[in-house]
């Protein structure tokens, strides 16, 4: 990476993307958030500002990547900020860690999240800006959706299809060839063995609840 990157936000989340990139030996700029005042020192790293620092100048010097989770009770704010920073022309790349496993024709988009322990099999395709976090596994031929976010430790059977901006709890199980409906949301450790149909969240036990 030949530009230093800038890490939006400030949270738990920001702090392990943090721990990614020093892994990889990429260079960090600091942190832009709208709850520390510029100049902060934070992780041993300096807040730049907020997010209106991605109009000035300098932004277009820099990468990004974002330091915020897709979570169910906040489920656009994360894509939203990924496009604010894309239509403003920056660079926004791929963050993978060096533990994650990946079969050799996994095909990752832009801005897409790889945490510490995942394992990606062969014929996947990981959406734009996906977050696939600590100790996922996402088995043969599956299809994660732009921004969707696989919380730590779930497990996606062969041929299972995530839509765009859907989350899927820690831990939970999805069976081979189920599909996940965009904006949909998996409780943590559920196991799922039919569809789910977009923008409702399922609760073992419970009736689907439109979002
Ligand atoms: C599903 C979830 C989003 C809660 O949704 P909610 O609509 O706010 O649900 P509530 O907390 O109001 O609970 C509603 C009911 O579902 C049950 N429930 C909630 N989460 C559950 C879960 N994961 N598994 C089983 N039952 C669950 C509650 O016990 C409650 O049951 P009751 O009506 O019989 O008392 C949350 O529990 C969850 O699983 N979050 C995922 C956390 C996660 O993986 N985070 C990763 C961060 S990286």
């Amino acid at each position: 990476m030949n530009k230093s990157i800038v890490i939006l936000g400030h949270g738990g989340h920001a702090r392990v993307v943090l721990d990614v990139l020093r892994c990889l030996g990429w260079p960090v700029a600091g942190f832009l958030t709208p709850d520390l005042a510029a100049g902060t020192d934070w992780l041993g790293l300096p807040v730049l500002g907020d997010d209106t620092w991605l109009q000035s100048k300098k932004a277009g010097d820099h990468a990004y990547v974002l330091g915020l989770g897709l979570l169910p009770h906040r489920p656009t704010l994360r894509a939203a900020l990924y496009h604010r920073v894309r239509d403003l022309g920056l660079d926004t790349p791929a963050l993978i860690h060096p533990s994650a496993i990946l079969a050799r024709d996994v095909h990752t988009e832009s801005g897409v999240q790889i945490m510490a322990g995942a394992v990606i099999q062969p014929g996947s395709m990981i959406g734009e800006d996906a977050l696939l976090n600590t100790g996922c596994r996402v088995d043969h031929d599956c299809q994660i959706g732009a921004h969707a976010h696989l919380a730590p430790g779930a497990i996606l059977c062969g041929g299972v299809r995530v839509g765009e901006g859907a989350f899927i709890g820690a831990g939970a199980v999805l069976l081979p060839g189920v599909q996940i409906g965009e904006g949909a949301q998996v409780a943590a450790g559920a196991t799922v063995r039919r569809n789910i149909p977009p923008r409702v969240r399922h609760i073992p036990g419970h009736t689907d609840k439109p979002l």
